[in-house]
């Protein structure tokens, strides 16, 4: 049990730290901030008005003045919708402060919940008192008008008072819950993986490396090589570039395990599906094939526009108004069917004899990319379509290399608008074929012998994959960049924030 001590107080009065002066609030007189307020969705949606006043806090969208009242509208973030307030002129402060609450102050109203008679809204709340808790001025960058999406990503810490990124990234925080719900609720077990790691998982050469060592004097060998061994690590380190290898570890240990966190890839593509930080899920299961991957792929996704459809309809009304006139009905056909599942050598079949004009052309072997995947998706099948065994060549070490030799158990569900949004495999659990992998990839035995041990001990067919949320973010909402749907992006040559 922790014992008082005896003596002084080591900050006490007698302390030569103690302050002299008593703490002081500098700022304006508030009422005591009070834990009963009421959230603006909360009042909106409220079945009957309460008898006594409610205590609103938020920021002012808009105000207009009236002859002997102002009409506010106040939105705290917690729906699409604002409230309207009307503030009379017989208030005490009214003629001091209502030309205070302009666009983008912050304002604390306490008032009573009435039927509204305006249009549109069933509520409203007259002030019975109002306190203006952050001023602000004629500079404040968001003034009601459009605004384009560029200049917002250049004000990434005002853009979610905005209503389009209000709603997105409302509809961000229920899907990550969501994605919790759906494998907790099935019984998978969640595994934080590492975010620094020593390994590249996709083979791709796309890392951050993380150092101590000073760039301008790094020790260095005999050789004339920068000398990891007296790094941090005392190796190279890398942030992740997917949790896949240490998800496996502890698929062979709990069964079913998913992991959901931030990833990291210095690709240096600048494309509008591209961040160089983003979040991934990746599921993992032993006991597990491809058809069982792709099953459970498909009925995660359904999963996650269904919980989204469900409880943030406001949200996605709203992107069907202003994002993406298609997106409702598009969702709602999404979750009617069952997606299309094609293997690779017949996706092939089907780019080249479309008669189409590509601009990459492809053959058996090739990538396939965007172009084609959006094709695929958007127009030959009208419908999410997962490519199932890739060329074992395009592929990384770990897939699951098919009877044929030439092929893996990879899969890649494409859908309509965005293209790739999950890849994931069944993974290779024959110790000697995998070997045979890492020597193709020129993969050092000795850099993984931890994921090898899992083939000596107690192997197990397994599968899983990767969703990129940002992607599926992307696909709920319409929203067409993924700068729009991460908080802060980080992209190359971008890093503010
Ligand atoms: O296809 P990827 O590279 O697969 C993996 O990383 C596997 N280890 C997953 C697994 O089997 N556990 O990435 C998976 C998904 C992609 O389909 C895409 O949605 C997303 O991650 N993704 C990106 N999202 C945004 N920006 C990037 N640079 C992305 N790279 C991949
Ligand atoms: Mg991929």
């Amino acid at each position: 049990m922790l014992q008082k001590p005896v003596g002084p107080d080591p900050a006490g009065a007698d302390s030569p730290f103690a302050s002299t002066t008593p703490p002081r609030f500098v700022g304006p007189k508030l009422p005591p901030m009070s834990s009963a307020r009421t959230l603006v969705k909360d009042a909106l949606h409220a079945a009957a008005a309460p008898a006594d006043p409610i205590l609103l806090q938020g920021w002012v969208r808009t105000r207009r003045d009236a002859k002997g009242f102002s009409f506010i509208e106040l939105n705290d973030g917690s729906c699409l919708k604002g409230v309207q307030v009307i503030a009379r002129d017989t208030l005490p402060n009214y003629a001091a402060d209502i030309g205070r609450a302009q666009t983008g102050a912050s304002v604390e109203v306490r008032g009573r919940l009435v039927p509204s008679q305006g249009q549109g809204q069933k509520w409203e709340v007259v002030a019975e008192s109002f306190v203006i808790v952050g001023d602000t001025d004629a500079t404040y960058p968001l003034q009601k008008k459009g605004h384009t999406l560029e200049f917002l990503r250049e004000i990434a810490h005002l853009r979610p008072r905005s209503n389009l990124f209000g709603a997105v990234f409302r509809v961000r925080s229920r899907l990550a819950y969501a994605v919790h719900q759906f494998f907790q609720e099935k019984g998978f077990a969640y595994v934080h993986a590492p975010i620094i790691t020593a390994s590249d998982c996709e083979g791709a050469g796309e890392l951050f490396r993380v150092t101590t060592l000073d760039p301008s004097h790094p020790p260095m060998t005999e050789a004339g090589d920068v000398d990891f061994r007296r790094d941090f690590f005392g190796k190279r380190a890398y942030l992740t570039v997917s949790g896949q290898l240490e998800a496996e570890v502890f698929a062979c240990a709990l069964s079913n395990v998913y992991t959901f966190g931030p990833t990291f890839r210095a690709e240096n593509s600048n494309t509008s599906r591209h961040a160089a930080e983003f979040w991934m899920i990746e599921p993992e299961m032993a006991f597990c094939d491809l058809q069982g991957n792709m099953d459970l792929a498909e009925e995660f996704v359904k999963h996650l526009i269904r919980d989204a459809r469900e409880h943030c309809a406001a949200d996605l009304e709203f992107f069907g108004k202003f994002v993406d006139k298609d997106l409702l009905a598009r969702l709602e056909f999404v979750l009617e069917r069952p997606f299309q599942r094609c293997s690779y050598t017949d996706a092939i079949d089907i780019i080249t004899q479309s008669g189409r004009k590509w601009e990459h052309p492809v053959i058996w072997g090739d990538n396939l990319q965007s172009e084609h995947e959006r094709f695929l998706a958007e127009e030959h099948f009208k419908c999410p379509v997962t490519v199932f065994n890739y060329p074992r060549t395009l592929k990384p070490f770990y897939m699951r290399v098919n009877e044929d030799g030439k092929t893996v158990r990879a899969m890649d569900l494409l859908v309509p608008g965005i293209g790739e949004i999950i890849g994931g495999s069944q993974r290779e659990e024959r110790l000697d074929v995998l070997r045979e992998n890492l020597a193709h990839h020129k993969l050092s035995e000795k850099d993984y012998w931890w994921y090898l041990d899992l083939r000596r001990h107690g192997t197990v067919p397994h599968a899983g994959f990767g969703l990129g949320f940002e992607r599926m973010l992307m696909f709920v909402t319409g929203v067409g960049n993924i700068r729009d749907v991460i908080p802060f992006a980080r992209t190359p040559g971008n890093a503010e924030f």
